[in-house]
């Protein structure tokens, strides 16, 4: 059998779409310019598929930032690793800021997310500890678990009295650190993580707590830094770790502990070592964006509003949006596959509105997940047209919403 063999074949992940050459539902061009209309397949359509929380992705005074970084340095510098020729001041002083944002110590600065969550993972975990982690974990705490290569046990989605049993077993055969990881708004469902109890439970197991704040950080608590300010616990997570490709709007990423133990990650995250230096340009960005998200809580109370009223729109038109507790919006509908095809083309075709579809093992079989972000951008009138779209897509397709149990 040739090793190319089943590139030939429909298997594998998402095996269907790539053998159809899918660019609908899969891959779809759409025009880079990010916004709350955004063109697709040459139409415009008002889009709820993008991270771009806090309407930061086209912001004027962060575009001059970056361009005045790229007249400056061009688009590479620093050239070459931190460990050896790409360190700046001006990293260091953004790793600083951004610890002192998270009430840490220090941080440390990713190339991309998915790298700093396997970086920090694999730095910390060896073969002697073990991690215990959500089961709706994003791939990239999976991965980074694999790659540690310590044991491992999943917890039960937010489930206490299951994370608890996880750990007393992870505990029985212990020989050496325990990592309890989970996300901190989880990205697909929108609910938070119960970090209070995670908290109580990692200290009473005398273990440590990781969380990928990816869609929290900028978004949650009262100053935005995140889902443990929301719950009056950033001195209770060990580790906090965020994305800059979400509310920040940029590249890269950020793990805040502990001074030692963040020099510790320092030279033992293979992915960071092993990588050029994050360019000046996202390092110019990334700060410009930091102070934004501390000096305009404006743009934070606009996402909420919004937020607020798609979401209770939705809800009054009867759609259940499960336990999400934060912007991310999942409107969980009845379906197969075949169905769930066909109500995104009949929203983006005939209703100019782009939304994904999330579908098992997400969420049980049965059931489409029709996942919208809202942002601080989209304006009333978008939010009115969206709800009635939905109101036209539950008569039209006799949506028996009351049988969807989540
Ligand atoms: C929870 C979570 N962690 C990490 C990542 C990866 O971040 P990045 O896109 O910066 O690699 C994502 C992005 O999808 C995410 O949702």
């Amino acid at each position: 059998m040739d090793l190319f063999d089943k590139c030939y074949q429909d298997g594998g992940y998402l095996g269907v779409l790539r053998a159809s050459k899918d660019k609908y539902y899969s891959r779809p061009l759409l025009s880079p310019k990010p916004g709350t209309v955004m063109n697709f397949n040459g139409k415009d359509v008002i889009m709820w598929s993008i991270n771009n929380y806090l309407g930061l992705a086209n912001n004027e005074e962060l575009k001059k930032v970056a361009l005045e970084a790229v007249d400056e340095f061009s688009t590479s510098a620093p050239m070459g690793s931190r460990m050896l020729t790409g360190n700046t001041t001006e990293h260091e002083a953004l790793e600083d800021k951004l610890a002192k944002f998270e009430n840490k110590e220090s941080a440390i600065l990713f190339n991309y997310g998915y790298m700093g969550v396997l970086g920090t993972l694999s730095a910390l975990v060896q073969r002697s500890d073990t991690i215990v982690l959500d089961k709706l974990s994003h791939a990239c705490m999976i991965d980074g678990t694999f790659l540690a290569g310590g044991k491992y046990r999943f917890y039960k989605h937010n489930d206490m009295d299951d994370l608890e049993k996880q750990l007393k077993l992870a505990n029985k055969d212990r020989r050496g650190g325990i990592l309890v990881v989970t996300e901190g708004v989880f990205g697909m469902r929108g609910d938070l993580a119960k970090l209070p109890e995670i908290c109580d439970l990692k200290e009473k197991y005398d273990a440590r707590l990781f969380v990928d704040d990816a869609h929290g950080c900028g978004v949650m608590g009262p100053n935005g830094k995140g889902t443990s300010e929301h719950f009056g616990v950033m001195d209770r997570v060990d580790l906090y770790f965020s994305t800059f490709a979400k509310a920040f709007a940029a590249i890269g990423g950020f793990t805040a502990s502990k001074e030692e133990v963040v020099r510790y990650i320092r030279y033992n995250a293979r992915t960071q070592i092993f990588a050029k230096s994050l360019p000046m340009v996202y390092v110019r960005a990334v700060d410009a964006t930091l102070k934004m998200i501390q000096d305009k809580p404006e743009l934070r109370n606009r996402l909420w509003e919004v937020t607020r009223k798609l979401q209770s729109g939705l809800r009054e038109a009867g759609f259940n949006l499960g336990d999400t507790q934060s912007p991310i919006t999942p409107v969980y509908v009845p379906g197969e596959l075949e169905i769930a095809m066909k109500i995104i083309a009949y929203l983006r075709e005939q209703k100019g509105i782009f939304v994904s579809g999330v579908m098992y093992p997400v969420v049980p079989k049965g059931i489409i997940l029709l996942r919208m972000i809202p942002t601080a951008s989209h304006t009333d009138e978008q939010i009115e047209t969206t709800i009635s779209a939905f109101k036209d897509l539950r008569d039209e397709f006799k949506l028996q919403l009351d049988s969807v149990k989540i």
